[in-house]
This record gives structure tokens, C-alpha cells and sequence, in this order.
């Protein structure tokens, strides 16, 4: 990769039930680089899920958890691809210099029509619609401020994993 960027760490974002988790292991395993996901990070950190953190602590000791595993892998010089919790970008304003940040872009009607029941369940904030929707309209300019390339999330994989390669070619 060329020096415009930080280095070859590939930083996923995206709202809530994007698809990050799914299409990080295919562009992973198409670029030949590990897998690291933040909130599996974070769960193992705490040896606790995501669900139980929010219930037993608070969403701030999430976040506080989260800015301990950005510094981590802001330091770190493992090239991977890192697939991102949704707040990831939001909350961490130095994520740009981490690595290249490749911002999942999608509706959201079309998140609503692809989140089963149980992906709900593991999320403590799409527990309510509404607030998940003004969450979302909140975040929207400030991931893709906070990335480098954007792709369109409706996609196929395959053409999803083309447009990432073809943007890795031009830097
Ligand atoms: C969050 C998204 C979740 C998880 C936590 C908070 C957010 O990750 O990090 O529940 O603030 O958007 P996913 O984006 O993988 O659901």
C-alpha cells in the first residue's frame, strides 16, 4: 500500500447490522490478512458480552473499554482488517490516523429489513426503533467524515470486495 495512508490496517465501519461482521471475513480472507473484530476484543477484555456490559455497567464503560482497544490497535503495527462496532468511528476521533477506514454505507429501512430477532437481541441500543433510527440519522455525516472510502453496503459481496481492491490499487 502506499505511504498516503497509515498503513495496510483496514478499519470497517458502519452502523449497527451493516453487515461488517460478515463482510470483514470475506475481505480478510480475499486479502490474505487476519481477522480482528473491536466488540469481540472488548467482550474478551471484560470476559463479558456486549449485552452484559450495557446491563450490568453502563454504555460509558463500554465506551471506555472500546477507547482502550482503539489506543490498542491505534499502536499497534499488525496489518489486519479490524471490523469496527458502530460507535467505533463516532467516539474515537482519532480513527482516520489508525489505518484506512472504509465506511459501510446503507439505508436504514434496508438494516431494518435484514436484522432478525436475535441480531436485535445482542444489540442494547436497536433495543428501540425510534431511538435506533435517531441514533443512525445522528451518526450518518460523522462516519463518513471519518473515513477514507466509502462503499455502497446493498451491494454483493463480491462487487463489495472489487470496489475495496480497486480503491487498495489507486492509493
Ligand atoms: C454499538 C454497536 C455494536 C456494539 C455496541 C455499541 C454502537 O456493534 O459495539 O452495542 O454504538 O453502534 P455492531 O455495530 O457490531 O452492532
Amino acid at each position: 500500500m502506499a505511504s498516503s495512508l497509515p498503513s495496510d490496517k483496514i478499519i470497517l465501519t458502519g452502523f449497527m447490522g451493516c453487515g461488517k461482521s460478515f463482510f470483514s471475513k470475506k475481505l480478510a480472507d480475499d486479502l490474505k490478512l487476519p481477522l480482528f473484530d473491536t466488540d469481540s476484543m472488548i467482550e474478551k477484555k471484560a470476559e463479558l458480552s456486549i449485552k452484559e456490559i450495557f446491563a450490568r455497567y453502563d454504555e460509558a464503560y463500554f465506551r471506555s473499554l472500546e477507547a482502550d482497544i482503539a489506543a490498542f490497535i491505534h499502536k499497534s503495527n499488525q496489518s489486519a482488517v479490524y471490523a469496527t462496532g458502530g460507535g467505533f468511528p463516532i467516539y474515537y476521533d482519532q480513527v482516520l490516523k489508525i489505518g484506512t477506514v472504509i465506511y459501510m454505507d446503507i439505508p436504514f429501512e434496508t438494516i431494518v429489513e435484514r436484522m432478525d430477532k436475535s441480531e436485535i437481541a445482542k444489540r442494547p441500543l436497536f433495543q428501540d426503533l425510534d431511538q435506533a433510527k435517531k441514533l443512525y440519522d445522528s451518526r450518518l455525516t460523522l462516519y463518513k467524515e471519518r473515513s477514507h472510502f466509502q462503499i455502497d453496503a446493498t451491494q454483493s459481496i463480491e462487487d463489495m470486495i472489487q470496489s475495496v481492491k480497486a480503491f487498495l490499487r489507486k492509493i
